[in-house]
């Protein structure tokens, strides 16, 4: 029988308990029990591969805000899918959400100009968790998680 689960990669970078809760949420989200045909997969960026972005039907990305960039992480994984990707993906669906200390504009600039570059589809506004951690921002990543998987099983996305 043909499988015909949503498959919604996770790819997101979780180097502290806080960025963890976030991942956990985005996790959440994406395998909340009305979602009966998503099959969610959180891949950390440095093993994601070009294989995980072609299989999948959308992607949420997560990161820190680190030196006024994405983390080394997610710029890796870039790095990697880019060419491999270019031209396949075309308008994947596909959100992020930024953990930052007190910035994260350069985070959400060089995302939006790399997925750009890829002509992926932002379907959702990214998520900035910025300043002092607040519970919050987990209820907010979930959120984006849900939706996106919701939006894509219901062929809105
Ligand atoms: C080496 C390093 C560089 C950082 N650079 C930035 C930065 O440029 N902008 C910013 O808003 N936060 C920055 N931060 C803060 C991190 O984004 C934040 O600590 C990280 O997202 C983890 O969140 P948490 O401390 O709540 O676990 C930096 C943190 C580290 C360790």
């Amino acid at each position: 029988m043909a499988d015909t689960s949503i498959r919604i990669l996770l790819v997101c970078h979780a180097p502290s308990t806080n960025t963890e809760l976030l991942r956990d949420a985005a996790i959440r989200g994406a395998e909340h029990p009305m979602l009966e045909a998503v099959d969610a997969r959180w891949v950390p960026p440095l093993q994601a591969t070009a294989e995980d972005v072609l299989a999948c039907d959308a992607i949420l990305l997560g990161t820190t805000e680190n030196f006024g960039y994405m983390s080394g992480a997610l710029k890796d994984f870039f790095d990697r899918i880019y060419y491999p990707c270019l031209e396949l993906t075309e308008a994947k669906p596909y959100s992020y959400y930024v953990r930052a200390g007190s910035d994260g504009t350069g985070t959400c600039r060089a995302i939006d100009a790399i997925t750009q570059g890829l002509s992926w589809r932002q379907v959702l506004p990214p998520v900035l968790c910025k300043g002092d951690y607040d519970p919050r921002f987990a209820e907010r990543v979930e959120e984006l998680s849900a939706t996106l998987a919701a939006g894509v099983e219901t062929g809105l996305y």
